[in-house]
């Protein structure tokens, strides 16, 4: 099968569709890779590089389109400043891997409709663990709120870290996130890696614990309204809730100097979050980075594409934030597209396989079938109402069988204590004895020890091993009087206690790396 990747020639788009370090991994799956000439000029990739991997290159669009049979592109069909309108290439021998957004791109699905293609959408692929690999819009969300931070530091007149000097002092830049999806997280890690103070505010309650993982205050409103709208993914609020979030946004521009806006509910315009009057609160010289400005932006008064000044903010609207970065953004997004038609079974097993969730949820057109939008998942059937036991019972029903089950053990154990007590010489017992109640003690300890501290609470447990290894070495004696199985059980126990020790001290100090700068 082959791969056909064109040149991107809108303006604003740097990025390629695949790279050669991915092309050694697509030969793999049996794939032979076309690429446009210069198509990965402006990733800084020579159409040479793309040689050297045993890519062929191809000098015109009409070329590329008659020798491939499956284009990847990072941008739906455009029309050349030469004229080429891409859509009149296709032919329904044609499957077209893109970015499509079929909700508001109704035109562009119907024309590719009329050429019998299969349509691939890339902003299609559903936000599951397992189709995280194949997720465009996370990789390319993560880098453009990396950049959104880099632009808003490189309009913003002051130091995004504090700084005491000899000429005199400035205090850290404030940042507040409105949005704490992909790229608003990406952002905070960004802007706290500068230095700035930086805030957060989600409609997503689970965003909260994100944001404050990384080292962000997250802002909350009074209002007990959840804004989870599946997937990680928000929905429309109430105005109640909308109303509150402005009366919080209204006391945070007295303080912010810079603010990320990145708010977006699937398939609708973004919501206008950042208004008029909130700009003239901010000081003059604070900046705006409005991610949602291809979606009709966040901010009032930004625009697309441009940096404008409003009451001397300044507010900047790019939609090509990822492009900017286009060495790395063409890498993860070729890798993207890698782990997609691997998805799809490869040269070899190349089938549009609609029993897979993934492979469902992205296609848009069959052959020209249209497949979008794609049904939604039932969810799992309720138990009948009469069947359904109200809460509390149920509860009691489990705590009683496992209180059963709990007698049943002490039963069991007390037998095999008693048996032990009459027949174990006293020695062993009084041993056996700390043994158990050790064991016990040490359960009941750990067992209230949060998950995250259980790297910690073994580089203690070193201190336990350091015992063991003193009374490992008091039972070497036993080579010496005839206790030669204490003595091996002894040596054992050094052993054993030893590597622990080492591997504590190994896990602890990868841990420390993690956390140490620089
Ligand atoms: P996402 O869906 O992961 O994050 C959006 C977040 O906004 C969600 O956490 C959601 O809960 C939150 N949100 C929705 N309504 C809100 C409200 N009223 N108040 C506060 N938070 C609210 O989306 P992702 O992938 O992080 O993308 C964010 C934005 O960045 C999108 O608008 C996307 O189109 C845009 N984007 C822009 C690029 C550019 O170059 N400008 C490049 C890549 C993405």
């Amino acid at each position: 099968m082959k791969l056909g990747i064109p040149k991107a020639t809108n303006p604003l788009e740097r990025r390629v569709a695949t790279t050669p370090s991915v092309i050694k991994k697509l030969h793999k799956l049996g794939f032979t890779v076309f690429v446009e000439q210069g198509a990965g000029v402006r990733s800084n990739i020579s159409d040479q590089a793309y040689i050297d991997i045993g890519a062929h290159i191809v000098e015109s669009p009409q070329a590329l389109w008659d020798e491939a049979e499956i284009i990847l592109s990072v941008r739906p069909p455009e029309t050349r400043p030469d004229g080429t309108n891409e859509l009149d290439l296709f032919t329904d021998k044609h499957t077209l891997v893109t970015m499509v957004r079929p909700a508001t791109n109704e035109e562009l699905v119907t024309q590719l409709k009329a050429k019998d293609i299969t349509l691939i959408a890339l902003d299609c692929v559903p936000r599951i663990t397992r189709a995280q690999k194949m997720d465009v819009l996370s990789s390319m969300a993560n880098i453009a709120g990396y950049r959104a931070v880099v632009e808003a530091a490189n309009s913003y007149g002051g130091f995004f870290s504090g700084q005491m000097t000899a000429a005199g002092k400035s205090p850290p830049a404030k940042v507040l996130v409105i949005g704490a999806g992909v790229a608003g997280l990406a952002a905070i890690g960004a802007a706290r890696g500068l230095g700035a103070v930086v805030r957060a505010f989600d409609v997503r309650a689970a965003a909260g614990e994100q944001v404050m993982s990384m080292g962000a205050e997250f802002l909350q409103v009074d209002i007990d309204e959840s804004g989870d709208g599946g997937g990680g993914y928000a929905k429309t609020m109430s105005k109640e809730f909308i109303d509150a979030e402005m009366a919080l946004f209204r006391e945070q521009a007295k303080e912010v100097d810079v603010v990320i806006t990145t708010a977006l509910i699937p398939g609708k315009p973004a919501p206008k979050l950042w208004l008029k009057d909130m700009l003239e609160i901010m000081k003059d010289g604070s900046v705006v980075v409005d991610l949602a400005a291809e979606m009709g932006g966040n901010c009032e008064g930004c625009v697309a594409n441009e940096v404008v000044q409003v009451s001397g903010v300044h507010i900047i609207g790019y939609t090509d934030l990822a492009s900017r970065m286009s060495t790395v953004a063409s890498e993860f997004f070729a890798t993207n597209l890698f782990h997609l038609l691997d998805e799809f079974g490869g040269a070899e097993g190349w089938e549009v396989d609609l029993d897979n969730e993934v492979i469902r949820g992205c296609t848009v057109l069959n052959k020209g079938e249209m497949l979008w939008p794609p049904p939604r998942k039932a969810p799992p059937p309720k138990p009948p109402v009469e069947a359904t036991p109200a809460p509390e019972p149920e509860v009691k029903a489990a705590e009683k069988q496992e209180g059963g089950y709990q007698l049943w053990l002490g039963l069991v154990l007390a037998v095999i204590f008693a048996v032990i007590g009459m027949n174990a010489p006293s020695d062993f017992v009084e041993q056996f004895s700390i043994f158990v109640l050790s064991c016990f003690i040490g359960w009941q300890v750990i067992w209230n020890v949060s998950h995250s501290l259980h790297t910690p609470l073994m580089a203690v447990t070193n201190a336990i091993s350091g015992i063991i290894i003193v009374g490992g070495m008091l039972q070497l004696g036993g080579f010496d009087d005839g206790h030669t199985v204490a003595a091996v059980l002894g040596a054992l126990a050094i052993l054993f206690a030893s590597i622990n020790i080492a591997g504590g001290f190994l896990v602890t100090q990868r841990m420390l790396k993690m956390f140490r700068k620089g």
